[in-house]
């Protein structure tokens, strides 16, 4: 059987040595903070996953869960290119709500800062259906990393619904 550890050469593609700080296991360290004008506050824990084969792409998972009964909630899973020579990096995700996104944004330091320039979702995705996505990483000098994300929907302008922190696990 065809072994990517064997065949393929596992050293990171120096296109992706800027975001050499992403890859790993995180662990939300304390609960996550959701919020949004139209929901419920709510808390969860995230466990994200960045790794890489050797191409220049990482590929990534993300899973949370409720914060109490550790029922799965929210998944995300893509890939993440930078263009070569430059601080842009594009995030190229799909959502188990249905929804599929292309962010994109610049590097500076050890801090993404990423915008949606494309959403697609499905026909009988639930509604109300997100307009704008707005996704801050940072790593901080703590070593902890930061993620925070605002959205934009058919009835609410841009805001905050999602602040978390993690540590390497
Ligand atoms: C609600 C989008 C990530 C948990 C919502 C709503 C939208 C949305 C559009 C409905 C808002 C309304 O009714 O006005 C997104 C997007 C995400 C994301 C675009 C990622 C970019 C997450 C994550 C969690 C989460 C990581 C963690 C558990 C929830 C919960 C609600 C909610 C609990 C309220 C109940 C519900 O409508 O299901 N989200 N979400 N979301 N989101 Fe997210």
């Amino acid at each position: 059987m065809l072994n990517t550890t064997t065949v393929f050469s596992l050293e990171l593609n120096p296109v992706l040595l800027p975001l050499d700080w992403l890859l790993g296991t995180w662990e939300s360290d304390e609960p996550g903070e959701g919020c949004f004008p139209t929901i419920k506050p709510f808390r969860y824990i995230e466990t994200l996953n960045f790794s890489h084969v050797g191409q220049p792409v990482i590929n990534f998972n993300f899973s949370a869960f409720h914060a109490e009964t550790k029922k799965p909630l929210h998944r995300e899973c893509g890939f993440i290119r930078m263009q070569p020579g430059t601080n842009r990096v594009a995030f190229i995700i799909a959502q188990n709500s249905g929804l599929v996104e292309i962010e994109e944004g610049e590097l500076t330091g050890q801090r993404l800062d990423l915008q949606s320039r494309a959403l697609a979702r499905t026909s009988f995705a639930r509604e109300p259906h997100v307009q704008q996505i707005c996704r801050v990483f940072q790593l901080r000098g703590d070593g902890k990393l930061e993620q925070t994300v605002s959205m934009a929907t058919d009835n609410q302008a841009l805001m905050e619904h999602l602040h978390v922190t993690y540590r390497r696990s």
